[in-house]
């Protein structure tokens, strides 16, 4: 982290779990464990539907809600998707874009990625981009170029004034959900490779300003490590964010200096 140039963001990513009713007993709980002061950004993105909930149980606790993708259209005969204006009108200020899941099981490409993180742009959501390589992709010694070529493709056609509402999320497929966390000189390596990338598109200033947060098993235990690297602004986690206490330590562990 670097809390001089950029925010420090914590932001759960709940994927197709939790139900709307269980939202404010989550919310209840987790207030419970919160540390005093803090001095991070917290998000939690939840299924559209549970917006409203969040909106409501996260207030006084400061947690923004967050959704999980958004339609590349703006508006019309598109049944069963739901826009950017719609997700900002139903207060969501955070909206996750290109995670790997849904790059796997939609087939969504990095020109869809772009689109979407524009069209959220457009509505002042924050996109959270996420990008990340294969296992394979890895063991062929191709992450940065691919990891790079994702960010530049997300990137395409934002200026640097929307720049500064973009946060990046560092997801190494073979990390997500496998209990196999990248080392923390692993997930600094590949995030200040980000960085670079953004430095030699918009320079110096903006580059050093976008938060860039790492996700893949992310939890309690090897929060701490993770987050004091300079380049790792903050964490995107799945499992650890659906347990209260775990959610809270990782809070916590953003506390450091
Ligand atoms: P896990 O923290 O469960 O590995 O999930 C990471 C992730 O995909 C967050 O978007």
């Amino acid at each position: 982290m670097n809390r001089k140039y950029r925010k420090t963001v914590i932001a759960g990513n709940w994927k197709m779990n939790m139900l709307p009713s269980a939202v404010k007993p989550f919310m209840e709980e987790l207030k419970g464990y919160l540390p005093k002061t803090r001095v991070c950004d917290v998000v939690l993105c939840a299924p559209a539907i549970m917006v409203p909930a969040l909106i409501k149980a996260g207030k006084d606790c400061k947690i923004a809600a967050g959704a999980q993708d958004v339609s590349k259209y703006e508006k019309g005969a598109y049944t069963g998707e739901i826009s950017a204006s719609q997700l900002a009108d139903a207060g969501a200020k955070y909206c996750i874009v290109g995670h790997s899941e849904r790059r796997q099981y939609h087939g969504e490409c990095d020109m869809l990625v772009n689109a979407k993180a524009r069209a959220l742009l457009e509505k002042g959501v924050a996109p959270i981009i996420c990008v990340g390589e294969s296992l394979e992709q890895r063991e062929m010694d191709l992450t940065m170029e691919y990891v790079a070529y994702q960010v530049k493709a997300a990137l395409s056609g934002i200026d640097a004034s929307q720049l500064r509402r973009c946060i990046i999320a560092y997801e190494p497929i073979w990390a997500i959900g496998t209990g196999k966390t990248a080392t923390a000189e692993q997930a600094q390596e590949v995030c200040e490779g980000i960085r670079a990338v953004i430095r030699r598109i918009y320079g110096a200033r903006p580059a050093r300003a976008v938060s860039i947060l790492y996700g893949g098993s992310m939890n309690a235990k090897n929060a701490a490590e993770l987050l004091a690297m300079p380049d790792i602004d903050g964490g995107l986690i799945g499992g650890a964010s659906l347990k209260p206490a775990d959610f809270a330590a990782i809070i916590a562990a953003s506390n450091q200096e």
